[in-house]
């Protein structure tokens, strides 16, 4: 029998969540071509923020986003991105970065609010102490791993939202940091096109589970 589940005042039975959520990702796919129209600051923060309940590591949460809608920047991006049509034709193009210098220097208000303070600074000095036997680049390295799972968030729930978006590696790293005055710690994890589409996306491809999958 289906659970009743509350999601965002929606009463929903467990099953209806279920197939919602395998709807969003059998339909998701890249789509690189969006209606001409703006999208509304307001909407572009609703879903950073929800990308943002991604969970990471003692919930550093070092993903970090530039919003990048303004025709000149737009086109600089594009430039950066070695030409890719999609950051040209989206009205928003967001910069997934993480920052682990700043990550580090919030650390006091990701630790837990009702933990007693002999154990928060407990806490806070193992975070310290974990990240003293890294390299500064294995350190940057951590914080990218942790912002890709707030990228994939993202990518779902712009599907949710109904908006088309197009994740990307293609780009000089260099030259984007530079763009947005982003220091050369900051590891640019992907580039998100996205805006209402205007094209389905291509034909869906993906391996068969059983040929990943061992049992153990
Ligand atoms: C991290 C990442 C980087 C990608 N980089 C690019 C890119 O630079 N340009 C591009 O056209 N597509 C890029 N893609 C899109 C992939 O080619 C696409 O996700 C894959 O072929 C599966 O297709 P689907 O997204 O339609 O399911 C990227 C996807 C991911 C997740």
């Amino acid at each position: 029998m289906s659970r009743v589940v509350e999601l965002g005042g929606l009463r929903m039975g467990s099953a209806e969540v279920a197939s919602a959520v395998e709807a969003l990702v059998q339909k998701r796919r890249s789509i690189r071509d969006y209606v001409q129209e703006p999208i509304g600051r307001d909407l572009i923060l609703e879903v950073l923020s929800l990308a943002g309940r991604a969970p990471s590591a003692w919930n550093l949460q070092p993903w970090r986003f530039v919003a990048v809608t303004d025709a000149a920047h737009r086109e600089t991006l594009q430039a950066a991105a070695f030409g890719q049509n999609q950051v040209g034709r989206a009205p928003v193009t967001v910069v997934v970065y993480s920052d682990m210098v700043d990550t580090l220097a919030r650390i006091d208000s990701v630790l837990r609010a009702d933990l007693a303070p002999e154990a928060k600074a407990k806490t806070r000095q193992s975070i310290i102490g974990f990240f003293e036997t890294l390299t500064d680049s294995q350190r940057d390295q951590w914080g990218r791993a942790q912002a890709n799972i707030a990228l994939g968030y993202l990518l779902l729930i712009l599907e949710a939202y109904g908006l088309g978006s197009s994740p990307m590696l293609g780009f000089d790293a260099v030259q984007v940091r530079s763009l947005f005055g982003l220091p050369d710690h900051a590891e640019v994890v992907a580039l998100v096109a996205f805006g209402r589409p205007a094209e389905e996306g291509r034909a869906s491809q993906r391996h068969e589970v059983a040929s990943l999958v061992r049992w153990a």
